[in-house]
């Protein structure tokens, strides 16, 4: 069994209801876990995740990018004070709504993950499952991969595909992806902080 000392150390960025970061957390608290969430930091003040969070004993914290304006690595900044403060050694983003700068992604090339609702690298961006939908695509799906400078663009870790039904509106697609992301961030999480030196 993995010891707690030994369990990858890892935050979660969000910006909402962080269910990914809850199913992140639920597998980072059983035994022998890789890994293990110890910080959730929200740009939004009111993210319901953060209440989430804080019921599953994972110090959460906004860190609220109005104030900062423009200026993103600014508002960065005070992200990577946090992050170094709890010796964060990889960060999940699940449902974080901003992109981030160059120079924050190349701090945390190789250690810093996304999920995407899509089947990368179609339809990287927004709106995800009604593009699906409209291209007549027969499934869709979600993606885990590495976070590069570019957009939903860097290496894919995992995938899981799920069919679209004749009926589906993206809502109802939408609903089933989100659980298929369930499964998969957690299982991706667990692989790569077991194969981190
Ligand atoms: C998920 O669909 C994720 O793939 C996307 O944003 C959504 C976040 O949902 N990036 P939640 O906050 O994890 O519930």
């Amino acid at each position: 069994m993995t010891s707690t000392a030994d369990r990858v150390r890892v935050a979660v960025l969000i910006s909402g209801t962080g269910s990914n970061m809850a199913a992140l957390i639920d597998e980072g608290q059983k035994p022998g876990a890789s890994f293990e969430v110890v910080l959730v930091v929200a740009n939004r003040p009111h993210a319901g995740g953060l209440a989430i969070a804080e019921a599953k004993e994972v110090k959460a914290l906004a860190i609220d990018h109005q104030p900062f304006g423009a200026d993103r690595a600014a508002h960065e900044a005070e992200i990577q004070r946090l992050l170094i403060q709890h010796d964060i050694q990889l960060v999940a983003l699940a449902g974080y709504m901003r992109v981030l700068t160059p120079g924050f992604v190349q701090g945390w090339r190789g250690r810093m993950i996304n999920i995407h609702p899509s089947l990368l690298p179609l339809y990287p961006g927004l709106d995800t499952h009604a593009r699906a939908i409209a291209a007549g695509d027969s499934e869709g799906g979600c993606t885990v991969h590495q976070v590069t400078e570019g957009v939903d663009e860097g290496e894919i870790l995992g995938q899981i595909a799920v069919p679209i039904l004749h009926d589906d509106t993206p809502d109802s697609l939408a609903q089933r992806v989100l659980a298929a992301e369930h499964r998969l961030y957690p299982q991706v999480l667990s692989e790569l902080c077991r194969t981190l030196d």
